[in-house]
């Protein structure tokens, strides 16, 4: 195992490029704007309001997060973005309607001043919109190097030293990977010959690794999760990291599910349904963008559970997972669980979860923890799939043939000690015998 012999120093501003300014995006920035601002506070953010505790509990040594490790401060930040409407971010703001008018009032000019490039887009990867604001080109690889030109100019005139990229753009339809998935080579090809196997996600995540710009996916589309993308982040030593932020319900599963293991309570069923109005829930309203939604809603308890482990306990809960377009409703989701679980003897209970959470709010911290960890990843010279980052994702990426952690807490123990290895400080395994020796 690697240790990073030095973490580079946070050096000049940081790039934040976002494919796709929605609901998620312009939350996220206008948030980070509004907190740097003294408005209001970025509640929900590991790397500015977490502490990490340090050596033995009788040391007293919790520093914050990011007075412990190098992380690079708000104030550092642009912000670029790429979205297949030209509406600037104030208006794209209003339009999604989660922040309310006056807190967007107090940073209409910062915002009014952020515009989306023109997209790479290809409506039959997501069937429910479409956009004007868009890229031609003679293929798609054409179009990957366009994107980085972007890359270059939004470097060039707003004077960053550094990029990072969170992929905030619609689901894309559920596709299975094809040969032109399997090697950087074949990838290569299918973006000179157009091959329709390459989703525009994957353009992006091509043309940031190609510009050595780390990359996360806050969706749950491939992007950067298949063989060739590997490939490429380890040749070019750039971090990525994916995929789908881990929000509102499946947030609430991982937190519960590891606490009916940890007491051996069996599950017979777990129902869990939606109604969301804002424009991912309109995205989501086509089966073939649900279908990876539900890909990566439903992966969660199986991996948590271990029903090969526990068949009495685990062996047999049904899990179905629902998401209803309902416009009245807006990005404040509405998220119902019906849980059947059963205890000592086998006799039935039930848990009943009514969250009624705002899908943006949970997101937009996601976002900036993510950009700021990958470009610390980046800077310690970390690349590749970032699996301590999967504390952040629906469906964590890992390396081939190893399985996702889903337990939030251990997810949260692996990006702390994380930390703790880049630092050289012991990790903490919890033990403490010594405290009675
Ligand atoms: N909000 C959450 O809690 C949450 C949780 C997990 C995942 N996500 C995912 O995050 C993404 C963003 O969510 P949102 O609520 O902001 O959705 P949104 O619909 O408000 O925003 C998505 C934006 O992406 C743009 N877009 C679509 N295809 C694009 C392309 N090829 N290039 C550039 N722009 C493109 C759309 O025009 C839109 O403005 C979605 O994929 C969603 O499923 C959100």
């Amino acid at each position: 195992m690697k240790t990073p012999q030095t973490i580079a120093p946070v050096d000049g501003r940081l790039g934040v490029l976002l494919p796709g300014m929605g609901a998620v995006a312009t939350t996220f920035i206008a948030g980070v704007e509004l907190a740097r601002r003294g408005h209001a506070k970025p509640f929900g953010s590991l790397t500015q309001q977490g502490t990490i505790r340090l050596g033995k509990r009788t040391e007293n040594r919790s520093p914050r997060i990011h007075d412990f490790v190098p992380i690079a401060p708000m104030e550092s930040i642009e912000f670029g973005a790429w979205d297949i409407f030209p509406d600037d971010a104030f208006t794209a703001a209003t339009k999604a309607g989660v922040l309310s008018k006056d807190h967007l009032a107090l940073v209409r000019d910062f915002l009014e001043n952020i515009r989306p490039m023109t997209a790479v887009f290809d409506p039959g990867y997501v069937k429910k919109l479409d956009g004007p604001h868009v890229k031609r080109g003679a293929s798609k690889m054409d179009l990957a190097e366009q994107l980085m030109a972007d890359i270059d100019a939004f470097k060039r005139d707003r004077g960053v030293t550094r990029c990072v990229a969170v992929w905030c753009g619609s689901t894309e339809t559920w596709r299975p990977t094809t040969e032109v998935h399997q090697t950087l080579e074949a990838f290569e090809r299918g973006l000179r010959e157009s091959s329709d196997d390459i989703a525009p996600s994957a353009i992006y995540a091509y043309a940031c690794l190609r510009r050595g710009v780390p990359f996360a996916n806050g969706a749950p589309n491939l992007a950067v999760d298949f063989p060739a993308m590997h490939e490429l982040s380890r040749r070019e030593g750039v971090a990525i990291a994916g995929k789908d932020f881990k929000t509102g319900q499946t947030l609430m599963k991982t937190i519960l599910a590891p606490g009916f293991k940890a007491r051996l309570l069996g599950l017979d069923g777990w129902y869990s349904t939606n109604i969301l109005g804002n424009r991912d829930g309109e995205v989501l309203d086509d089966p073939d963008s649900f279908k990876s939604k539900e890909v990566s809603k439903l992966g969660v308890l199986e991996h948590i559970l271990q029903p090969h482990l526990y068949p009495d306990l685990y062996g047999h809960y049904s899990h179905v997972v629902r998401i209803n377009y309902y416009p009245p409703r807006g990005d404040n989701k509405e998220g119902w669980d019906n849980i059947d679980i059963f205890g000592w003897l086998g006799y039935p209970m039930q848990i009943k979860i009514d969250f009624l959470c705002r899908d943006s709010i949970l997101a937009a911290p996601i976002v900036l923890d993510l950009a700021l960890f990958l470009d610390l990843a980046q800077r310690a010279g970390m690349s590749g799939v970032q699996e301590w980052l999967s504390f952040y994702f629906k469906s964590p990426m890992t390396a081939p043939d190893l399985y996702p952690e889903h337990d939030l807490f251990i997810q949260l123990m692996k990006l702390k000690n994380t930390l703790r290895w880049m630092r050289g400080e012991d990790l903490i395994t919890h033990l403490g015998l010594e405290y009675y020796d």
